[in-house]
């Protein structure tokens, strides 16, 4: 039985959801699912834009055929190649075998690299190319790094639909809601779509910017993105949180605080700043146990909030692996522009704080650590409250600073 909606007069979404699979790329965690997003025109030719991940194949398969209704499949565009979206292409030629692939030169090499039979079915298009398939003409917009280097998006310039690959997608499963609109997006969708940006694409901010330049050169109406909801209503909104994440700009101004404590003595401290805090009237504070929070939720809050604080216990004379692991992973994903304050703690020779300063002034860009670090002895007594009220007011002074 197939499980299709229609987008437009001529244009149905063709994918398919999955709740099955725990770890999107065999990392991220994804408890609400995720879609796998393609789409068919049917136009004087029909035209299918993306295939989708292995395991939901068959189903897509069936999607297909449905909406086709016994015309043959004309054309296949690629926009990327990986595999959650580009497995079934060899899937599509067994079924459609007239089929042509329309793609970037990158992208068919992608294919061959996995072992895709495409020969004689390459359609290479590049930069501002454009192909009519009757009523609908579609112009290819390269988008090097969103995610892939192969990656293209497709504008629709008949009806301003845009194919946008990766671009404005999100984790969660659709559920039957195909549109933005049809969901509380602000509250049930934000943090997917900010865990998914950050993690997936948030290392490619520049080339993000490239992408959101060369789309406010054309009259885009409707988002279709390969994750998560169609966007045919207020693109402002989520244009909007692409442009501030790719500038690695806080979305807003609150503390995230992140601490590793392994018999709660730097947790007691960290929820101790997260008080006084509060008491100076910074109430947007989040306190997150770095060993029980997975690092793409500790990555996607940190792309979100202007202050962070990393309080670490000191492990083995370095910083704590698991919150080392966190600032590599920071690194990675090319997190920059934000206010830092460090707490340390150690019973003997504690040396998280200077490690941690150092991992933020010499790998990491942008990064502006505040010089009232606090080192505890074991346990936060009450003559550490100076240091700790002196932290706190340091936070809320840069705060003030910034505005
Ligand atoms: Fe959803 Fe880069 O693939």
């Amino acid at each position: 039985m197939y499980c299709v909606r229609k987008v437009t007069d001529d244009l149905y979404w063709v994918g398919a959801n999955d709740h099955r699979l725990h770890l999107f790329e065999n990392i991220h965690p994804i408890p609400k699912g995720v879609s796998y997003n393609s789409y068919v025109l049917m136009d004087e030719k029909t035209v299918l834009f993306d295939t989708v991940d292995w395991s939901v194949c068959r189903e897509f398969i069936e999607n297909v055929k449905h909406v086709l209704d016994g015309r043959d499949l004309d054309y296949m565009v690629i926009n990327h190649m990986e595999p959650d979206h580009g497995a079934s292409v060899e899937e599509v030629l067994m079924h459609f075998p007239n089929v042509k692939i329309i793609s970037t030169e990158r992208s068919f090499m992608i294919m061959r690299q996995f072992g895709f039979n495409v020969d004689g079915r390459e359609i290479e298009v590049k930069e501002g190319d454009t192909m009519k398939f009757g009523k609908h003409e579609i112009l290819f917009v390269e988008a090097p790094m969103v995610h892939w280097p192969e990656a293209m998006v497709s504008f629709d310039t008949t009806n301003g639909v845009l194919f946008a690959a990766d671009a404005f997608g999100t984790f969660g499963a659709l559920d039957g809601k195909l549109f933005a609109d049809e969901v509380n997006f602000d509250r049930d969708w934000l943090d997917d779509a900010r865990r998914y940006y950050t993690n997936i694409v948030g290392k490619y901010g520049t080339f993000v910017q490239d992408l959101l330049k060369k789309a406010g050169t054309i009259d885009i109406k409707m988002i279709c993105p390969l994750h998560g909801p169609v966007w045919r209503e207020d693109l402002g909104y989520l244009i909007e949180k692409y442009d501030k994440w790719s500038r690695y700009e806080p979305e807003e101004e609150g503390v995230l605080i992140v601490y590793a404590s392994m018999y709660g003595n730097t947790e007691h401290a960290a929820q101790a700043l997260a008080s006084k805090l509060c008491e100076r009237g910074m109430t947007n504070v989040h306190v997150y146990d770095v060993s029980n929070t997975h690092v793409s939720t500790l990555i996607s809050e940190t792309f979100r909030f202007s202050h962070i604080v990393l309080a670490s216990v000191t492990y083995n004379l370095e910083i704590y692996p698991i919150m080392y692991n966190y600032l590599h992973e920071m690194k990675l994903l090319n997190v920059q522009n934000r206010t830092v304050a460090l707490m340390e703690n150690g019973s003997w020779a504690p040396t998280s704080g200077g490690l941690m300063a150092e991992f933020l002034d010499e790998e990491m860009k942008l990064m502006d650590v505040l010089g009232t670090d606090m080192s505890i002895s074991s346990a936060l007594k009450e003559t550490d409250e100076k240091d700790l009220d002196s932290l706190a007011d340091a936070i809320i002074d840069s705060m003030k600073k910034e505005k």
